[in-house]
């Protein structure tokens, strides 16, 4: 199954790209932008990478990010996470990244978008993949924050495709940002949200109904609400699910409850993804190792897992036929 999965052609399409920062990146960016890490070293910081919730995890996860302050940071965190896609047959990554984590400190939209855009170019170049570009907002701020950062990202449009919602979920829900999301629309950016990974399901429904999102992030409270299995359902939206991030957050508590397989056998189109992989503990391939094991899934489930990746992607239909191909003649060899 290892070496089945390792090969499966397959597609990312929930991964924070500040969360792919390993601590030994970290240690060594920190070096040369001469920023001290309140951690002696790469072993006392992986120590602290136990969470309870999602707080836990982003307090820690936006500290990292802080020694982040040149385009060529922002190049090399980037690359990193692409280099590890080629090696693992990501054929296609939809990264999010979140400006206001950076601006906030001082740091440039350009500065943000220009060396993730750059490493996007060069990684297609040297290993073939594919990419695209998901801007969050973080909900933990206000909508007038987030129209903010809409504005600055105006000129740089052409490289982003969709808006994402993130950060602390409970207390936050996607009501707050109806009318950012409208404009978001308006200037052409896909929405998308994440919903039901803490919140309830009255989340998601305001996610669908007042965002209007194509995809789900998580999504797992979804299933608190059979009303709404249906509904999501019945307008073929996706959920990108995180195994190991669940674990992680205390989600679920163990993997073996995890509730990706009764998702697809209630029909909704799942896909499998890392999250912040730097956090917790793993990449797209481990993700799905580790849910394999737990669930047992067949190959024919990994199959359509791979499958929803590229048909629930935000590239156009030829170029997900080109890579649905690649899945077809892997999955019947
Ligand atoms: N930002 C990074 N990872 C996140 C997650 N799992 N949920 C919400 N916001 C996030
Ligand atoms: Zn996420």
């Amino acid at each position: 199954m290892e070496n089945f999965i390792k090969n499966l052609p397959k597609a990312e399409l929930h991964l924070h790209i500040e969360g792919t920062f390993e601590p030994e990146l970290m240690f060594e960016i920190a070096k040369r932008n001469n920023i001290d890490i309140p951690y002696a070293s790469v072993y006392e910081l992986k120590k602290a990478y136990a969470f309870d919730c999602l707080q836990d995890f982003l307090d820690i996860y936006y500290q990292g990010a802080e020694v982040l302050l040149h385009e060529r940071d922002f190049f090399d965190l980037t690359f990193a996470y692409l280099e590890k896609c080629a090696e693992q047959n990501v054929r296609h990554a939809e990264i999010m990244f979140d400006p206001q984590t950076h601006t906030e400190r001082g740091v440039s939209f350009e500065t943000v978008i220009t060396g993730i855009h750059k490493a996007c170019v060069v990684a297609e170049k040297e290993f073939g993949i594919s990419t695209l570009l998901i801007m969050s907002y973080l909900r933990h701020l206000s909508e007038e924050d987030a129209f903010k950062t809409l504005e600055e990202s105006l000129p740089f449009k052409k490289w982003i495709t969709a808006v994402g919602l993130d950060s602390s979920e409970k207390g936050n829900p996607p009501s707050k940002f109806k009318r950012v999301f409208e404009a978001s629309v308006a200037e052409g950016y896909i929405p998308l949200a994440h919903a039901g990974e803490e919140g309830d399901a009255d989340y998601v429904w305001e996610a669908l109904d007042l965002l209007h999102i194509v995809r789900i992030d998580h999504g797992n409270n979804s299933l608190q609400d059979e009303s709404l299995v249906r509904e999501i359902v019945k307008r073929d939206l996706a959920l990108t699910v995180c195994p190991m991030s669940n674990l992680a957050l205390k989600v679920v508590q163990d993997l073996r409850e995890h509730p990706l397989k009764k998702m697809m056998s209630l029909g909704m189109k799942v896909t499998v993804n890392s999250d912040d992989p730097a956090y917790f503990g793993g990449q797209v391939n481990q993700n799905f190792m580790a849910i394999q094991r737990a669930l047992d899934l067949s190959k024919e489930d990994l199959c359509e897992l791979a499958r929803n990746s590229f048909q629930y992607s935000l590239l156009d239909q030829k170029t997900k036929n080109s890579f649905l191909s690649e899945v077809e003649n892997y999955c019947a060899a």
